[in-house]
């Protein structure tokens, strides 16, 4: 049997703790293999701060949101860290056999410096934003589209009962696949992503559409957009307590759309409540698989991969192809949902 080390690194994700359960259960029921937790991502392996994780603490483990094991951003190879050769040290030294890493882009791209240093590492991909090119889905990404469509349909109302322009802000810095998807599911007037700049004149224009025809518009925005002709953004507008409208993208949209249609306008960045709480029972399902898939890659000694959905399939990639690739939401796909704006 193997004494496996299993670590969350990078921000959380709604699902970590169902990966955690899934690589314990069926590495304790199948092959009697033992586990440790490393606390605090890469952080645990650099200032040896492990302990044992037994099939007691991943009990009705998979609904629970946030991480057991704790995350941070900390990485080997940062200054003064030791790199691989501290990681190899920590290991021995606790006698593990194998790394299950669970992350994001930075996290895989450290399990593959390590891997291509010869740590046995198996890595599992994590981001609510969806947007690792190496996978067809990740989890976490369900539970916050889920989330920021609840608050669409409540704002909605709330908007419409003021006749308001609603803008809502949502997570995504580099593609904006929360926003397409919560957006199309909450029947937005408009969807900014930061794949597709738009001058504050043609959101402008739809919400005007919108009001036009009695209704109050709804504006997603993803926090990664970016306005065409930035030197027109305003931040000069007021809220309904006189307080100036200043802070990020939502906020200016707001102002923006405020100040051109005159109708007035409330920001919500929903912000960190999109990465709480709960996984949906897709994200449950997808996380226990990639856990169960990943100790399969261990028990195989097949490292230097990650467990991958590919249709609905879990499949092995290896991390060297799996990391570095970005995947944006196409033009066409907001153009099919520009199609409904306005
Ligand atoms: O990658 C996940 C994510 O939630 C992004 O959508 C967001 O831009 C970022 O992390 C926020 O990071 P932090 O938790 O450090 O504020």
């Amino acid at each position: 049997s193997m004494r496996i080390g299993l670590l969350t690194a990078g921000g959380d994700c709604p699902g970590l703790n169902a990966v955690i359960r899934g690589v314990v259960l069926k590495g304790t029921r199948l092959h009697d293999h033992e586990f440790m937790g490393v606390r605090g991502g890469w952080r645990g392996l650099v200032e040896d701060d492990i302990e044992l994780l037994t099939r007691h603490q991943i009990r009705g483990l998979s609904k629970q949101g946030g991480t057991i094991l704790g995350t941070s951003r900390v990485g080997p190879y940062g200054e003064g860290n030791g790199g691989a050769a501290r990681v190899k040290e920590t290991m021995a030294r606790h006698g593990l056999d194998a790394l299950v890493a669970i992350g994001g882009d930075g996290t895989l791209t450290v399990a593959r410096m390590l891997h291509e240093e010869g740590v046995p590492v198996v890595g599992v991909p994590k981001t609510i934003d969806n947007d690792l090119a190496a996978t067809d889905v990740t989890f976490g990404f369900d539970t916050a589209v889920q989330i920021a469509t609840e608050a669409i349909d409540r704002l909605r109302t709330t908007g419409d009962s003021h006749q308001r322009c609603m803008v809502v802000e949502v997570m995504g810095r580099h593609a904006g696949w929360i926003a397409l998807h919560a957006g199309i599911a909450g029947g937005a007037h408009a969807i900014l992503v930061p794949e597709v700049p738009l001058r504050w004149e043609q959101v402008a224009d739809w919400a005007q559409q919108t009001a036009d025809r009695g209704r109050a518009p709804l504006v997603v925005v993803a926090e990664g957009f970016t306005p065409e002709g930035g030197e027109e953004v305003t931040t000069g507008g007021v809220d309904g307590f006189g307080r100036p409208l200043l802070g990020g993208i939502g906020v200016q949209a707001a102002a923006n759309l405020q100040e051109l249609t005159g109708i007035e306008t409330r920001c919500t960045t929903l912000g960190h409540l999109q990465r709480g709480g709960s996984p949906s029972a897709y994200d449950r399902v997808l996380a226990t698989r990639f856990g169960t898939a990943a100790l399969d890659a261990v028990h195989e000694h097949d490292y230097g991969q990650m467990v991958a959905l590919r249709g609905t399939e879990v499949v092995r990639v290896p991390l060297a192809e799996a990391t570095m690739q970005t995947k944006a939401v196409p033009r066409e796909q907001w153009e099919e949902a520009a199609i409904l704006f306005g």
